[in-house]
């Protein structure tokens, strides 16, 4: 199965930005910047915006995005230090692509559990028929204890179904495709976590691609 994000769009045919026209992007707990800064290189005419609660990881992309063109400045990246929770009100109803990739802590429970909060605030961003794309990984006997000290549920076929997805739908997202991606296809995600989480022959990574209604 394919990615369903690629930031070489014009190779592939199936994936999640050729639903969309150019626009602006949100990556969510984007961690170190990694996909923001190369699909902004990428996709010169869309405008992408990472967010995350920690700003450590991100310095070094974050000066590397505001220097001299020369040294791989880029004029269509923004970095925002902001929980999900509490996104900035400038973003209200711009955004036309969301993106959650390998969330963890307190971002992975909100997304596994269909949090209030965490909804009502990406709907809260999103443009019209703004795209929304998850991507979670879980080894199930390596995060057992991340799990069970979230008190987070399996992610079974039946939970996404009839649990996970109606929590969505409520909240304005109606689902548009959904699958398990093998590791050849997770690790073309352009994250630094689905490069970290390559060696873990276990995880299953499942992605959930919902738009806004
Ligand atoms: C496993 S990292 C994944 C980073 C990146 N998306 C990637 O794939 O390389 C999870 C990120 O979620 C962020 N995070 C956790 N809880 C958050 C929250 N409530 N709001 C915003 N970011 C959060 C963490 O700071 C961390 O950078």
């Amino acid at each position: 199965m394919e990615a369903p994000f690629d930031n070489s769009t014009k190779k592939n045919s199936k994936n999640l930005s050729n639903h969309t026209g150019e626009g602006v992007v949100v990556d969510i707990g984007t961690g170190d910047g990694r996909f923001v800064y190369r699909s902004a290189l990428a996709n010169p005419n869309k405008f992408y915006i990472g967010i995350d609660a920690n700003t450590k990881p991100l310095e070094k992309i974050s000066m590397k995005a505001t220097r001299k063109p020369s040294k791989g400045s880029l004029p269509n990246v923004l970095f925002i230090q902001a929980a999900v929770e509490n996104l900035p009100g400038e973003l209200n109803a711009v955004v036309d692509e969301i993106h959650i990739h390998f969330p963890w802590g307190s971002l992975l429970s909100a997304v596994v559990t269909g949090e209030e909060s965490l909804l009502s605030s990406m709907r809260r961003i999103c443009a019209p028929e703004c795209l929304v794309e998850i991507v979670i990984g879980i080894d199930k006997e390596r995060d057992k204890s991340e799990m069970e000290w979230l008190e987070l549920p399996q992610l079974s076929s039946d939970y996404l179904e009839n649990v996970l997805i109606p929590k969505y739908r409520a909240a304005g997202f109606e689902i548009i495709d959904k699958g398990i991606l093998d590791s050849s296809a997770w690790s073309r995600l352009e994250t630094s976590w689905a490069r970290k989480l390559q060696g873990g022959s276990n995880r299953q990574v499942i992605f959930l691609i919902f738009q806004a209604s």
